[in-house]
């Protein structure tokens, strides 16, 4: 019995000593392995008289549960320290936030002009695109604005030689169309136009949507009648819509029109006229037989009244806490 109370002290104390998992598995195999010492102890006393069998084979058996239950205690203890060495070496603060991966959203220009063309396609209107170089015939002259007219000044044009430009307006793309369809015409072009011109409701780059409809009877009630659909649409109809006479050398008559919601401080959206008979006669288009009526409207500005933006230049910053602002639709 002795001999065995010495056993069990050893095992206790190699199990204590044993600081890795293959060492402790030494040690496991050393006392309960097959031929361990405690299976050697079960075979000796085979031969003991039966009184002392079962008083030392109840002895053996608990060293031997004993001996289980710390072994796995110590292996448990040594994997913790273990997992923690290896955290520590990885280097992984489990405590640190995510990193949130943010849904982008469409640029508020952007939903602007799909918004409008939206409503001009379901009138019947084609949407056509055309080129930000242009000539100096295509954004001026074919359009009635002689080299010496003050208008041409009043756009601030940035030229790369004599003739070619950025073009100042998407005007000039009712002379490309024209030239090349023949009425009936009904078309709206969205695009960047580009003037030197910086300040709260002016950038050097900006967006129009030019309209034209040719047939055989246009007049200038239809174009107001489809101006103030849109306009309706676009803001609802407690918007207010003001007609303003004005001057474009490339209609007659011209207007323009101002757009005021709930009293705010009017802000000037869109040119538009009759398109002027020198203009058809231009593409060769028979003023006599055909008319035609023209609008162009400024994006930003529409964007800034729908979403009261104060400053146009907030559009082209890129500051995600204005982008983010706008939910993608
Ligand atoms: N192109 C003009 C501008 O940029 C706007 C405009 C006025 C377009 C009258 C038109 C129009 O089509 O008929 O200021």
């Amino acid at each position: 019995m002795l001999i065995l109370k010495k056993i069990l002290k050893s095992i206790k104390s190699d199990i204590k000593k044993s600081n890795t998992i293959e060492n402790l598995e030494v040690i496991r195999l050393k006392y309960l392995g097959k031929k361990g010492i405690i299976n050697a102890f079960f075979k000796k006393i085979k031969n003991f008289s039966l009184k002392q069998k079962k008083e030392y084979s109840y002895v053996i058996n608990n060293i031997k549960l004993e001996t289980v239950e710390k072994i796995n205690q110590k292996k448990i203890q040594l994997n913790t320290i273990l997992f923690d060495q290896k955290i520590k070496k990885e280097n992984i603060d489990v405590s640190l936030p995510g990193r949130r991966i943010r849904n982008g959203s469409r640029h508020p220009i952007a939903t602007t002009i799909n918004y409008i063309q939206d409503f001009f396609l379901k009138i019947g209107f084609q949407i056509v695109k055309g080129p930000e170089i242009e000539d100096e015939y295509h954004n001026f002259d074919a359009l009635n604005i002689s080299k010496t007219h003050p208008s041409r000044d009043s756009h601030d044009t940035f030229w790369f030689d004599s003739n070619k430009l950025l073009r100042t307006q998407t005007s000039s793309m009712q002379i490309r169309v024209m030239e090349k369809e023949k009425p009936p015409i009904r078309f709206i072009v969205p695009g960047k136009v580009y003037r030197n011109d910086c300040d709260s409701t002016h950038t050097p780059m900006f967006h129009q949507i030019e309209g034209l409809i040719v047939d055989t009877k246009v007049n200038f009630s239809n174009l107001k009648w489809i101006i103030y659909n849109f306009l309706y649409n676009f803001f609802g109809k407690y918007v207010s819509i003001k007609f303003r006479p004005s001057y474009f050398p490339f209609t007659v008559p011209s207007a323009e029109v101002d757009i005021s919601i709930n009293n705010r401080d009017s802000l000037e959206i869109l040119g538009c006229g009759m398109v002027h008979p020198q203009v058809l006669k231009n593409v060769n288009i028979d003023s006599h037989m055909y008319s035609a009526c023209a609008f162009g409207i400024g994006v930003e500005r529409m964007a800034m009244l729908r979403y009261g933006i104060a400053d146009i230049r907030y559009f082209f910053e890129n500051d995600l806490r204005f982008l983010s602002q706008f939910k993608y639709k």
